[in-house]
């Protein structure tokens, strides 16, 4: 079973890099094959905490060969900020690979990512900030520079000064900015091409040889599915595929490779930035399930919006991811309530849905019906077996199975990397 995807089945920060560091002592490779520094995954081994964006989560397992795919955008700057401070910390990062293909990320689209944000006022999106939409923009439009163009300085010039010129004007007229010059973006990508330049090579020509031995490869998705540019809550939603699919494309592996989806859901709700949220909360819960959670963005430090889980979206990423198993994480966040509502259908104008609705209006002023399930108050961070949890907790988990539609392998209780039970091992 050696090709692995793990992708995000809400609005992110579900705890993905906790499931792929779970993985990691019995994986060769991981790669990130989406998104870029707006990432932001948490994870936490004994007393140490580490907070990844650019880089793959299994970098922190000595064994795993690390890689950043032909479909995740790269800010060099951040990138080498990011390997120093692990190396700091006495991780060893040597073994890092990233594809000659994969896309920049310049000084340029970080500028037009936050003047875009400010011109659409009230129909913000709520992005992060680095540069990802404007970078994933110039790819599609066939403008973007890519890692390979660091090594031919008059590629690059020719190339920095194509995707420039509409740039300027627009940050110029438009938004009313000074313009930027050939020089400062080709000097700046040409400060970083010779520390970039071993790392650099054909990662989808070496993941096939890999698979092909039999290797386990997990490729660690960023962002999730209701993040995805196609399948999401457009246009409240990241630049890339967040879903399945995006793991092929964007690792240049074929699809027939990837023999498991797991994918990664929250025991509740949580968002960050703009969009519909039907189970969102306003109320005390919200403040006390935010609290309980540390619901706070790793990247952005943003309070994440929160809320009931929301069986329907889980239905959803199934079908469209293909999920095979699901990691419920959280579980202990739950802890101390009487109650515990979950979605099952949602009310749109008095007409029930059972499925996500296909049309934004509708999607946006769905309200959730929802059903209450007996909480539990026990302590369940040191439950390491299925029976161990109190009795309610384990209904709640077999009726999300049910109303969900798919197995629930794997259950977090803890953000530690042994606080979890596995029902179902992920890699057999
Ligand atoms: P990602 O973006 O999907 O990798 O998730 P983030 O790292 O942004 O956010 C998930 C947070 O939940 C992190 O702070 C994790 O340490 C934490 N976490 C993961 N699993 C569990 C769990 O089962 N219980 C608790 N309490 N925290 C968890
Ligand atoms: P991980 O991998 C949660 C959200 C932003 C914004 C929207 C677009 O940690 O789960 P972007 O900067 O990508 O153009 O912003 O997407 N967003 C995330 N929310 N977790 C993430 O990543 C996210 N990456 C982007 O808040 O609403
Ligand atoms: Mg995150």
């Amino acid at each position: 079973m050696p090709g692995i995807v793990i992708v995000g089945v809400q609005w992110g920060d579900e705890g993905k890099g906790k499931a792929t560091d779970l993985l990691g002592e019995r994986t060769e490779w991981v790669v990130k094959f989406n998104g870029g520094n707006n990432a932001g995954h948490t994870v936490v081994i004994g007393d140490e905490k580490y907070a990844l964006h650019l880089l793959p989560s299994g970098i922190l397992s000595p064994g795993v060969t690390p890689v950043i795919g032909n479909g995740v955008v790269v800010d060099l700057a951040v990138l080498f900020e990011e390997l120093e401070a692990l190396e700091a910390r006495g991780v060893d990062t040597s073994k890092l690979k990233l594809s000659s293909s994969a896309h920049i990320i310049t000084h340029a689209h970080r500028t037009l990512d936050k003047v875009q944000e400010r011109f659409l006022g009230k129909r913000q999106i709520g992005t992060t900030g680095r540069g990802i939409g404007p970078t994933y923009a110039d790819k599609i439009s066939r403008v973007g520079i890519r890692v390979q163009d660091l090594f031919d300085e008059s590629i690059l010039r020719q190339k920095v000064e194509g995707a420039l010129e509409q740039k300027n004007h627009l940050l110029v007229k438009v938004f009313n900015r000074r313009d930027i010059t050939v020089d400062e973006i080709v000097d700046d990508l040409l400060s970083y091409a010779e520390r970039v330049r071993p790392m650099v090579c054909d990662t989808g020509l070496l993941l096939d040889e890999a698979l092909k031995r039999g290797d386990v490869v997990v490729f660690e998705g960023g962002q999730a599915t209701m993040l995805d540019i196609d399948h999401g809550t457009y246009p409240f939603v990241t630049s890339s595929t967040a879903t399945a699919a995006g793991a092929a494309s964007g690792s240049g592996v074929g699809p027939n490779r990837l023999d498991r989806i797991v994918g990664i859901v929250k025991a509740y709700t949580t968002r960050v930035g703009a969009g519909p949220f039907p189970t969102e909360l306003f109320d005390e819960n919200g403040e006390w399930l935010a609290k309980q959670g540390h619901e706070f963005g790793t990247t952005t430090g943003r309070a994440r919006r929160v809320g009931w889980y929301d069986a329907p979206i889980t239905r959803y990423a199934t079908r469209i991811n293909g999920i095979t198993d699901l990691v419920l994480t959280k579980l202990d966040v739950l802890t101390g309530l009487e109650e515990i509502p979950v979605c099952v259908a949602y009310d749109v104008n008095g007409e029930r849905f059972d499925e996500v609705p296909v049309n934004q209006s509708d999607f946006h002023h769905a309200t959730p019906i929802l059903e209450n399930f007996p909480g539990w108050s026990e302590d369940i961070t040191g439950a390491r077996t299925f029976d161990e949890l109190p009795q309610n907790a384990r209904d709640y988990v077999l009726a999300l199975e049910e109303i969900s539609g798919t197995r629930i392998s794997v259950i977090g209780v803890g953000p530690g990397r042994d606080q979890v039970i596995v029902r179902h091992d992920l890699i057999d």
